[in-house]
């Protein structure tokens, strides 16, 4: 494709972009395809010769559009919103269309010095201190990975350069609860630590982890001749937005020499808010904490933000300076390949300074507060409603709900599973809002998340009749 042809390809697939998000509203909200249905309809073998853009543009139509749940619909409430703002997909666009990669500050140097400025400018917006540093990564999953690998070799002495853990005499041990995100034990697997070595503290009945309890672990770990090492928050649990007690727990991290770091992977954008950061009271002690600006900030997916103390510790971790990468330059600048996993890196800090400079601050706290009120008038209703009730509170913009029918008794059995289950599927199925069902106390209920860009109060509003319509019936 010449630039004259991407010229004209490119103008073409805006409009197409932009007439999709303006008819969202129009479409079922969830996927209404089964397993195969799309692979079925696409060829097993690639074409032989060049086909007409026309051709492409003609099967996103038929065959991906209607294969797709429409997470930028303005009533999607699944899982949790992932915005990606039409200013930000801009910001994308350009890192693909300019193709560089950062392999090093001298590979592309603006990658690597916007990517600073932006992760400051969000530190700041955050309320955070200048004693942290930040990188961008894909995931939050990434970025826990890279704390717990982090904090083992702080408690090692850097066996990395040694035997690694296989050589360690005693396990070392990671604490977390169990309404933390499924990526936390993956990354503890992964970090090498084992299965028996991840302690799941107890919660209260707010879901969030009792620092008594985490005290008493790491005790009795210590007293069984094993290392307490790192223990992982949650600040807004993917299940109900738990707020584990960042300040007691930091406490107890910094009594017992262990590494706190902090999982705001969704909670985190709602502290550009100065009255929410009271949620995560004590953050200035952790040693690391992850946001993803990909989810309810409005980054096009994927970027993560992950912030440190210790820059320095974590380049020790993982730097490699083999001769073909080294320039002039380095001891002078950042080379963000020694701050992760990967070493070739997208621009992805492009995403999210046009973001921020397109909506400005202001613009992102009205639309998150906005989102907060939308909440809050969900909660009065759900909570006024005979036969609704909230299991969990609403610190944001997630709500935890149950329909309890005539005759069933609270929080009993299997039929009120199913009748859970079932309703939540007849409003998905029926095109007109999506929800995902998640377990909580070892039953199912209903979770709704606000936040799609596009979720105005007309929206909860007619996602509340549907939810009663459909549990009622
Ligand atoms: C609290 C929390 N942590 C981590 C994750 C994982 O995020 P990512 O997809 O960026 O790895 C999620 C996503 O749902 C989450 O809610």
């Amino acid at each position: 494709m010449t630039p004259e042809e991407f010229r004209a390809a490119g103008h073409r697939l805006i409009d197409w972009i932009a007439d999709y998000r303006a008819r969202a509203e129009s479409l079922p909200v969830m996927a209404r395809t089964g397993p195969g249905d799309v692979r079925r309809q696409l060829p097993a073998r690639p074409p032989d010769g060049p086909e007409p853009f026309d051709a492409i543009l003609r099967d996103l139509d038929e065959i991906i559009v209607p294969g797709l749940s429409h997470w930028q619909h303005p009533r999607f409430f699944g899982y949790f919103p992932c915005n990606g703002s039409l200013s930000s997909v801009l910001g994308d666009y350009v890192s693909t269309g300019l193709g560089v990669l950062g392999l090093a500050w001298q590979s592309s140097p603006a990658l690597t010095e916007l990517e600073e400025v932006v992760t400051d400018w969000m530190r700041g917006m955050l309320g955070l201190s200048e004693a942290w540093s930040g990188v961008i990564q894909d995931t939050a999953s990434t970025s826990t990975l890279v704390a717990l690998i982090c904090a083992r070799e702080r408690t090692t002495g850097f066996s990395l350069s040694q035997g690694g853990l296989q050589a360690q005499p005693r396990p070392l041990v990671v604490y977390t609860s169990a309404h933390s995100h499924s990526s936390v034990e993956k990354a503890a697997l992964l970090a090498g630590f084992g299965r028996a070595n991840v302690r799941v503290v107890p919660h209260d009945a707010e879901y969030a982890m009792r620092p008594e309890a985490l005290d008493e672990a790491i005790v009795a770990d210590h007293g069984a001749g094993a290392r307490p090492c790192a223990v992982v928050a949650t600040c807004g649990s993917t299940t109900s937005t738990a707020l584990d007690p960042i300040a007691a727990i930091a406490e107890l991290a910094a009594r017992h020499g262990v590494w706190l770091h902090v999982d705001a992977a969704m909670a985190g954008s709602a502290m550009i808010l100065p009255e929410c950061r009271r949620m995560w009271n004590g953050i200035e002690r952790a040693d690391s904490l992850v946001v993803n600006p990909h989810k309810w900030l409005g980054a096009a997916f994927d970027c993560s933000v992950y912030y440190v103390r210790d820059a320095e510790h974590l380049v020790r971790v993982m730097s490699t300076n083999p001769s073909y990468l080294q320039s002039a330059a380095d001891g002078r600048v950042k080379n963000f390949r020694d701050w992760g996993v990967p070493l070739g890196r997208r621009f992805r800090a492009l995403k999210l300074w046009f973001l921020i400079r397109e909506q400005g601050v202001s613009g992102l706290q009205a639309r998150l507060r906005r989102d907060l009120d939308n909440a809050r008038w969900l909660s009065g209703q759900v909570r006024a409603a005979a036969r609704w009730r909230l299991l969990a509170p609403v610190p944001l913009q997630t709500l935890c709900m149950r329909h309890e029918p005539a005759g069933a008794v609270t929080g009993e059995g299997e039929a009120l599973d199913r009748h859970t289950l079932a309703w939540v599927d007849r409003v998905n199925r029926s095109g007109a809002a999506y929800l995902t069902p998640a377990i909580l106390d070892g039953r199912w209920m209903a979770r709704v998340s606000i936040g799609a860009e596009a979720t105005e109060r007309s929206h909860v509003e007619a996602l509340w009749n549907t939810m009663q319509m459909e549990a009622e019936r």
